[in-house]
């Protein structure tokens, strides 16, 4: 399914946005490579320039009138599970590369890990390249063959991680010291444990 000839090549770009209060460096010079038929989670802190990627990749689709490439942005997932499903397939069957942009992040849970699973067994199916935007990392490795891990001021790539578990992958899946010891290198590269600058008082 996989071969190392990349079907998705991102190569050194970059994005300034003007403000009223002069230019904003969003995104520093990035350069991401898919391969064919390859799963990739882009993961990174809020505001890091996940979504302007996204954007970038999704507008140069458009201009060029490359076909085969869909896209697909949060709210595009409304509606009932089987809804979304459908949808799902119904990408994964007609195009080549399929760009999501944080496409589970407002369900509830349980809803989020079902559809989860359904994305595993359609892509599965069908062996689609796949681009896939978050910020929940467990969900970016339980999905991945490959991580890039993003930081900020300016947007960039810090990590590309390879995710080498076996699949199918099963929810147990996530308990494995392999699984754990991606998700404490993700967990340091994205300082979530990075305390305040100075202790908060909360007492009244
Ligand atoms: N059109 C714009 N004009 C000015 N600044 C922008 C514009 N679009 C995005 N930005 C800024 O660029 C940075 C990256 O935004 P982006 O939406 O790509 O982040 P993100 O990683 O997708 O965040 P989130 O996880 O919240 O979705 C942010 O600081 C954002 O405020
Ligand atoms: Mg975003």
């Amino acid at each position: 399914m996989s071969s190392s000839a990349p079907k998705l090549h991102v190569d050194n770009v970059s994005m300034t946005f003007r403000t009223p209060t002069g230019a904003f460096a969003a995104l520093a010079p990035i350069t991401v490579s898919i391969p064919q038929g390859r799963f990739a989670s882009l993961i990174g802190p809020s505001g890091c320039g996940k979504s302007t990627i996204f954007n970038i990749i999704a507008p140069l689709l458009r201009r060029y009138g490359l076909s085969g490439f869909e896209y697909l942005y949060p709210s595009s997932l409304s509606g009932g599970m089987r809804q979304r499903a459908a949808l799902l397939r119904t990408l994964l069957f007609d195009t080549d590369v399929i760009l999501l942009d944080e496409p589970f992040g407002a369900l509830d849970a349980q809803t989020k890990l079902q559809m989860q699973e359904w994305l595993m067994a359609l892509w599965s199916d069908f062996g689609k390249t796949v681009l896939f935007v978050t910020h929940d990392v467990e969900e970016a490795i339980y999905l991945a063959d490959e991580l890039h891990v993003m930081g900020t001021r300016p947007g960039r790539i810090i990590a590309h991680i390879p995710v080498n578990l076996p699949r199918p992958r099963v929810r147990t899946s996530a308990l494995t010291p392999e699984f754990l010891t991606i998700k404490e290198r993700c967990l340091e590269l994205l300082d979530v444990n990075l305390a305040p600058s100075a202790p908060v008082n909360e007492a009244a």
